[in-house]
């Protein structure tokens, strides 16, 4: 040891003598699992470090105490001191430190202004974030990605439900018109040849013109379901209440419509998803309620579209329903909520066993935020 060493080191006694509470705080300071360090105010260099500071970044003694603060920094960009406490005795930054060996260190530091020997130093002890920084960045990236996943499914939704409805309104004009027409044209003739025809065949020929009526009156019910040409034609009210009135006459239910306070002017995408969850409704009604009569309403209601569809049948238990629909078993009711979650809108149904079933969803009357989502 130097002589100068010594001398300090007596001096140091000296000081710890005159000041016993000194010595233990140097203890403190030494032996503390926290790694700490002391600098300079005006030189910013360090003037004592204890081990657990010299154990995080890796550098010998001597290495630490010929270094000044900037040196433990790799990028500075990062410097944030979050608070100057009131009389600028404590601050606190989080900063990127790299530590001997280049490896990134993470650290949220506290520093205190005090008195050392005989100048303004800082005290500053130090909290390794690294791990807590880097699972957050982890977890913030896992957050993005979901949110990208569910940006992307969502538009792959509203992607499906249109060329489905494309698809739909193909098929039910192609039914219409190509295999209508042709069928219409087998019946007249049948028709001609019954007229005509031989007396023995007569029978015969009559069976098949009854056939071909009963294919071309499936074919129209069937082109219709498809996509009804109302929808396009007359909006949203018409093409309900005659897909109503269809559906209920066949299960001879009593179907009750009012849509006397519907709104005017709704955007063709809002119909079509209002009337294809009013489908799946009445369609849920006459395949499980065993009902007497349906209430299919449309209306306004704070500024949007409202439907509502009610029946006094058996109801059922909604979350033995929901778990059931979770595992896949069936479809309508999902398909229901995430149409109407594309369209902006919600969804409420209440049900109970024996206390019928009332669906109420509602749709916004322009649709905002659609073409950034698609
Ligand atoms: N109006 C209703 N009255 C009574 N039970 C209903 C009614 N609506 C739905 N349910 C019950 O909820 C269940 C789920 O309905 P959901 O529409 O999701 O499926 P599903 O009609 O069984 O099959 P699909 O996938 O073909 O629609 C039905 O199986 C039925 O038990
Ligand atoms: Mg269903």
């Amino acid at each position: 040891m130097s002589p100068l060493r010594v001398l300090a080191a007596r001096l140091q006694q000296l000081v710890d003598r005159i000041d016993p509470q000194a010595g233990r705080y140097r203890m403190l300071f030494e032996s503390s699992p926290l790694p700490m360090w002391v600098l300079d105010d005006e030189s910013l260099r360090f003037v004592a470090v204890n081990d657990a500071a010299l154990r995080l970044y890796g550098y010998s003694r001597d290495e630490f105490l010929g270094m000044s603060a900037s040196d433990l920094r790799r990028h500075d960009e990062r410097r944030d001191f979050l608070r100057n406490e009131p009389g600028g005795s404590v601050y606190r930054g989080v900063f990127r430190h790299a530590r001997k060996n280049g490896e990134p260190l993470d650290i949220d530091g506290v520093g205190h202004l005090v008195g050392w020997r005989g100048r303004r130093a800082r005290l500053v002890v130090i909290n390794d974030i690294t791990e807590r920084q880097r699972t957050q960045q982890a977890l913030e990236h896992v957050n993005r990605e979901l949110e990208l996943s569910h940006e992307r499914l969502r538009a792959l939704s509203r992607r499906l439900l249109e060329v489905q409805e494309e698809e739909r309104g193909r098929l039910a004009r192609d039914l219409h018109d190509d295999i209508g027409q042709a069928l219409t044209a087998l019946k007249i003739q049948l028709e001609s040849l019954h007229r005509a025809g031989e007396p023995a065949l007569q029978a015969r020929v009559a069976e098949g013109v009854e056939t071909v009526q009963h294919t071309l009156e499936r074919v129209r019910q069937l082109s219709l379901s498809l996509r009804p040409p109302q929808l396009d034609d007359l909006g949203l009210a018409a093409a309900l209440r005659s897909h109503l009135d269809r559906q209920a006459g066949v299960a001879g239910l009593a179907a009750n419509f009012d849509a006397s306070e519907a709104p005017q002017d709704i955007e063709p995408d809002t119909e079509t998803a209002c009337f294809r969850v009013a489908q799946e409704a009445i369609n849920n009604v006459l395949r499980h309620a065993r009902a007497h009569a349906v209430w299919v309403r449309l209306f306004m209601a704070g500024g949007r579209l409202a439907l509502s569809v009610r029946d006094d049948g058996r109801g059922f238990d909604l979350e033995a329903v929901r778990r059931r629909g979770a595992s896949g078993a069936s479809l309508g009711l999902i398909g229901m909520e995430e149409r109407i979650a594309l369209a902006g809108g919600s969804f409420e149904l209440r049900a109970a066993p024996g206390q019928g079933t009332v669906l109420l969803a509602t749709f916004p009357l322009r649709r905002q935020g659609s073409e950034q989502a698609a």
